[in-house]
């Protein structure tokens, strides 16, 4: 095995035997506005997941913490950037709802800032439990705590997004899927 592998935590291994008895594994991805870094992870991993027909993903969406921008397409910066890999970032905005907790089985926030919203947000154990950060999918030596956010960055932030939740999704397909 290189050093650099994912090597899946035992949180992550425990969830792993939770699921493996599953036909489908349903996964919301969480950000703080879903219009640029959950739409994102949602995108590559559909794409990931078309390249895949025999895997376990099946419902697939994104959400956001703020309700700034529901209703509207993913920030155009994102899009542009997605574009250029071949990526479709075309979901359109909404806010998160308890309901949520009941209808998936993973929910991945992309920053700390999110997973304390979605704690509060939770009203059970079991719900806590479906809570993960996108972090807990990258390699390790990966010098990312968090997924960044990049409403205020330039195309750097952009692609550095990218980057990390290409890394994070193969890693749950790896892992999960
Ligand atoms: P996201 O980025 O959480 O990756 O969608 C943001 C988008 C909008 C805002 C903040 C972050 N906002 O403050 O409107």
């Amino acid at each position: 095995m290189n050093l650099l592998d994912y090597n899946p935590s035992p949180r992550i291994e425990s969830l792993a035997r939770r699921l493996k008895d599953r036909d489908s594994i349903s996964i919301l991805f969480i950000c703080l506005g879903n219009i640029c870094r959950s739409p994102a992870a949602d995108a590559i991993m559909r794409d990931k997941v078309a390249d895949r027909p025999d895997c376990r993903i099946g419902e697939i969406d994104s959400a956001g913490i703020g309700s700034w921008h529901v209703g509207d397409l993913p920030d155009a910066r994102m899009r542009a950037h997605g574009r250029q890999r071949g990526l479709k970032v075309n979901h359109v905005c909404r806010q998160v709802r308890e309901s949520d907790f009941d209808r998936f089985d993973i929910i991945i926030g992309m920053d700390e800032g999110n997973l304390r919203n979605l704690h509060k947000l939770a009203k059970t154990r079991e719900d806590d439990d479906k809570i993960y950060a996108m972090a807990e999918f990258f390699s390790p030596g990966s010098r990312w705590y968090e997924v960044p956010d990049p409403y205020y960055d330039g195309d750097e932030g952009f692609e550095t997004v990218l980057d990390l939740l290409e890394e994070g999704t193969q890693n749950i397909l790896d892992t999960l899927g």
